[in-house]
């Protein structure tokens, strides 16, 4: 099924997620959701939490349209190395027609369950980190505006404020 996303400046996407104690078959259901919910956007990463479920979990495929698909689940995941500094343009879901760059490290190591419930680790460099970090980012509650200097932040929220104001009537 596919789900809403929210878009900034929804309350929601400040909440934290809460970690999975078991990946039972809720779990599994709702990462065949966000995976539908991606591709439908289309997009190349979804957190739980953008669809207002605030829990440890995202999903990643970074694969080219004319490539299979490579969906990526990590659930509970920790950073536990970055490495070096990259300058990427991101946009994310719940930012509709922004596209910033954004400082991120070039390279991290992960660390987190599978579908299966299952631990595995993962070093990973160019869009794959950067889309890493950026899910691992709103399982925090923070958002790409975070990472912006003063002046795209303002203008960023703004845009926002009048897009979603516009959605809205
Ligand atoms: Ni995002």
């Amino acid at each position: 099924m596919i789900r809403t996303i929210l878009h900034y400046p929804d309350k929601r996407l400040r909440e934290r997620g809460k970690k999975v104690e078991a990946v039972t078959p809720e779990i599994r259901a709702l990462i065949d959701d966000m995976a539908e919910t991606m591709y439908a956007a289309p997009g190349v990463g979804l957190a739980a939490t953008q669809i207002g479920e605030a829990i440890q979990l995202f999903v990643i495929d970074i694969a080219d349209s004319d490539e299979p698909s490579d969906l990526r689940v990590f659930i509970n995941p920790e950073i536990v190395e970055s490495q070096g500094e990259i300058v990427w343009q991101e946009g994310c879901l719940s930012f509709p027609g922004i596209q910033e760059d954004i400082d991120r490290a070039a390279k991290v190591r992960v660390r987190a369950l599978d579908r299966d419930g299952k631990p595995f680790e993962l070093e990973a460099e160019g869009l794959l980190a950067v889309a890493i970090q950026h899910e691992y980012d709103h399982l925090q509650g923070l958002l790409m505006i975070d990472h912006m200097g003063p002046l795209k932040k303002r203008l960023t929220h703004r845009k926002m404020l009048k897009r979603e104001e516009q959605a809205s009537t």
